[in-house]
Formats: C-alpha cells, sequence, structure tokens
C-alpha cells in the first residue's frame, strides 16, 4: 500500500481548457492522486473507471459534510454564517442514508421516465420558441440564447418559479455551484447565498399562502405534514433542484453542440439518421462530460483506494470525465462515436446519489439536439476553436461562449 504523496497542483488553466491532458497522464502514473484544492485544502482524485465506480458505492465515503467537519474550522465563524452554511448543506446529495433516502423519495417520483415524458411536448415548445427568436438573425451564442434558457425555464416551470428571475438565477448559481460543500469555500460567496436563500424563503411564503401544482407547492405541503420534511431541509431541497436541475444540463447542450461542430462526419450521420439520437446523447454525454468531478465525499475511516491509503476525514474527487476517457473500459475513447455499443459512461454517477435529473437531461438534450441539427442543418462555428474559453469551475466543463452561424 502507497503512504504519503506529494500534492499536484491540478487546477490549472490548461487543465479548465483540456482537462483529458492531465487525465491521461494520472491514470498511467497517479490514478489516485493527491491534489490541492482552490482554496489551498488538499484532497484526493481518484481516475479510473473501476476505482470511481467501487468508490460511488462504498457507504465508508460520506457525503455529509458535518459529519466531518472538524471543530477547528467552526472557530471565528459567526452563528448566523453557520446556520447559513447548515440551511444550504441540508440536502440529498449531502446526505447520507437513512437521512438520503427520505430526502431523495419526496422528490424522486416527480422525475422518473414516465412522469418526465409529460413535460415532451412543453420541452419541444419551449425548444421551439428559443430558436424562432434567433432564427432571422442567422447567429446566436449558443450558451446565452439557447442552452442556459431551455432548462432554467423547465426546472422552473416544474418547481413553481417565475420566469423573470432566472438571469438572477445565473448569476447565483454560477457563484454557488461547487462552492457550498465546505464552510471553508462558502466564505467568499456568502452575500450571494444569503441573498438567494432570502428569495427562496420568500417563494415558499408564498406557496404556503397560495398553493399551486407544481413540485414547491407539494414540498411545502409535506413540511407541513410534520415528519417526512424540516424546514430547514425544504429550503436546502429547492436550493439543490435549481442549481443541479440548470448549471449542468446547460453545459451539457453547450458541449454536446461543440463536440458535433468538430466532427462534421459524425453531425452529418445523425442529421441523417435521428435514430441514432438516443445513443448519440450517451456517446456526446460521455465524450465530454459536463459534471467533470463528483460532489464531496470524505473517508469515514482510513481506507485503501487503488493500493493508496486514505485517512479518515480526507476529502475524496472522484472525476468523471477522466473514466469516461478510461482505455481499459472504452476503445478508442478519445474517439466520438454516435453508434458506440454497450456505453457504460458513470457521467450521472452512480448507486444511491446517480443523478435523480438523469430522465429529465437526457430528454431535454435529445430536443434540444435534435430539434437544433434539423432546424439551423447548416450550423457552423462562428469563431476560430482556439478562441473559445472555459470557465474556472471547478465540478462543471462549461464553455463561457459558443458563437456559431447557420
Ligand atoms: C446532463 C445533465 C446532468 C448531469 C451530467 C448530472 C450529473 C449528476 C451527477 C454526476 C450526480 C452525482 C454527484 C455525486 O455523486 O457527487 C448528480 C446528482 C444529482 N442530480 Fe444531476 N446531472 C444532470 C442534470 C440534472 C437535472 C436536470 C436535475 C434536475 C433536478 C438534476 C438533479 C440532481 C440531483 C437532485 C442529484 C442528487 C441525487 C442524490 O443525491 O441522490 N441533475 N447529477
Amino acid at each position: 500500500m502507497q503512504g504519503k504523496q506529494d500534492t499536484l497542483e491540478v487546477y490549472t488553466p490548461e487543465f479548465f481548457l483540456n482537462p483529458e491532458t492531465l487525465y491521461v497522464q494520472l491514470r498511467a502514473s497517479r490514478p489516485v492522486c493527491r491534489v490541492r484544492l482552490l482554496n489551498g485544502t488538499e484532497g484526493w482524485w481518484i481516475t479510473h473507471y473501476e476505482d470511481v465506480k467501487a468508490a460511488l458505492k462504498d457507504s465508508r465515503l460520506t457525503k455529509n459534510p458535518h459529519s466531518v467537519l472538524p471543530a477547528s474550522e467552526l472557530e471565528g465563524i459567526d452563528a448566523d454564517v453557520r446556520h447559513l452554511y447548515s440551511l444550504i448543506t441540508s440536502h440529498m446529495l449531502f446526505s447520507d442514508p437513512p437521512n438520503h433516502t427520505r430526502l431523495r423519495s419526496l422528490v424522486s417520483k416527480a422525475f422518473t421516465p414516465a412522469l418526465i415524458e409529460q413535460w415532451h411536448d412543453r420541452i419541444q415548445s419551449i425548444t421551439d420558441a428559443l430558436l424562432d427568436a434567433v432564427q432571422p438573425r442567422g447567429t446566436m451564442e449558443v450558451i446565452h440564447d439557447f442552452a442556459f434558457p431551455l432548462p432554467i425555464t423547465v426546472i422552473s416551470e416544474m418547481l413553481g418559479v417565475v420566469q423573470e428571475d432566472r438571469e438572477q438565477f445565473k448569476a447565483w448559481s454560477q457563484v454557488l455551484v461547487g462552492n457550498t460543500s465546505t464552510l471553508h469555500a462558502l466564505l467568499p460567496v456568502i452575500s450571494e447565498a444569503k441573498a438567494f436563500l432570502n428569495y427562496l424563503f420568500a417563494l415558499i411564503e408564498q406557496k404556503r399562502e397560495s398553493p399551486a401544482d407544481d413540485l414547491i407547492s407539494r414540498l411545502v405541503q409535506a413540511e407541513e405534514a410534520g415528519d417526512q420534511l424540516s424546514a430547514d431541509e425544504l429550503v436546502s431541497m429547492i436550493f439543490l433542484l435549481i442549481i443541479a436541475g440548470h448549471e449542468t444540463t446547460t453545459n451539457f447542450i453547450g458541449n454536446a453542440v461543440l463536440a458535433l461542430l468538430q466532427h462534421p462526419d459524425q453531425m452529418r450521420a445523425l442529421q441523417e439518421d435521428p435514430t441514432l439520437l438516443q445513443g448519440a446523447i450517451e456517446e456526446l454525454l460521455r465524450y465530454d462530460t459536463p459534471v467533470f468531478s463528483t460532489t464531496n465525499r470524505w473517508a469515514r475511516e482510513d481506507l485503501e483506494i487503488g493500493g493508496q491509503q486514505i485517512r479518515r476525514g480526507e476529502l475524496v474527487l472522484l472525476q468523471l470525465a477522466s473514466t469516461n476517457h478510461d482505455e481499459q473500459i472504452f476503445q478508442d475513447a478519445d474517439t466520438l462515436d454516435l453508434r458506440r455499443q454497450a456505453n457504460q459512461h458513470l457521467s450521472f454517477g452512480k448507486g444511491i446519489h446517480y443523478c435523480l435529473g438523469a430522465p429529465l437531461a437526457r430528454l431535454e438534450g435529445q430536443i434540444a439536439i435534435s430539434t437544433l441539427l434539423r432546424r439551423m442543418p447548416n450550423l457552423r462555428l462562428a469563431v476560430d476553436p482556439h478562441t473559445l474559453t472555459r470557465r474556472p469551475a471547478i465540478l462543471i466543463h462549461a464553455l463561457e461562449k459558443l458563437p456559431v452561424a447557420f
């Protein structure tokens, strides 16, 4: 078993631009690697498919930050900041069973493939309206004009949030995504977190007074029923659904469009044969997954992953994007092949935290990509690909902008 390792500085501008260059080196030489995080603390990156798959199902790794928070981290922290932290970390993605099981079961019914399919026509009409708006121009910026408004509109309608607030949501969630699972990471974004939570409190009160046929109203009723959902958990759940429900899919659509534009033969194949669509979405999810790393997990006890000892309390980040290019699992892993068979990518995770929104993300992806290719058959990049930039985010592989012409 290996003991101590040097710490690697991984979050560099080159990494954000092209993570695979580093992943390929790490899979070959240090598949379990000690890394420095953006806030200066340290953790472990896991890059091999089989190690990550096993870790996703390993109950010795906890998702609950409160169970590992060292007492020293709370020293000097104001009580209202501690309460804020507790509020935004009381959701299913930061919980272990039995709390996780209870929280997930309260919303899981709304996200089954059958119920999500009922949103098909609505998603199609939102997609068409977005493309109607840009069609006469002959150009668009895919992220701003299409990939962002589509999923935020859908999740807002499911939850019962008014449309006018969505640009504000974007600003809040871009700052907060990936910055809330440790108290340390939250401190620089306290004012955004407070503003977002105040907005959610007001929204919950409004749904309490005039309930409607939406998810927030149903969750408010569950909270009022008493023993299923506390007031803090209610806010936290809505916070999670809003952030997870759009940031991820926006970047999936952006990355997928770019991958197709860079592989014109594959794009043409999909335009000519729409029956490829389902498999194509899985391959695009594998090829440039929007959530390149899982959220935090911590070792509950000393354990070993891939021959490396990990100490109790240490942070573990599973590099999903790396697993999707692991040559031991995927033949010609760096090739985009929309006809790929047996595509067991890990882009939605695995185990009990497997993405709740996967059926919704898949449906949005299918409608977005197929409609775009059908209505804009001559789609092409409007800038030199070398000028495209990525956001320096630690979980999300996100294009800043994607200008296209058609
Ligand atoms: C292509 C788009 C998406 C991708 C790639 C994605 C990816 C993921 C991943 C990897 C996880 C597990 C994280 C971990 O284990 O640390 C996750 C969890 C989750 N996702 Fe998604 N997601 C997407 C879209 C959505 C959408 C549209 C929703 C809608 C509500 C959503 C809601 C959630 C929730 C609630 C969880 C937590 C599940 C749990 O803890 O049991 N996701 N997602």
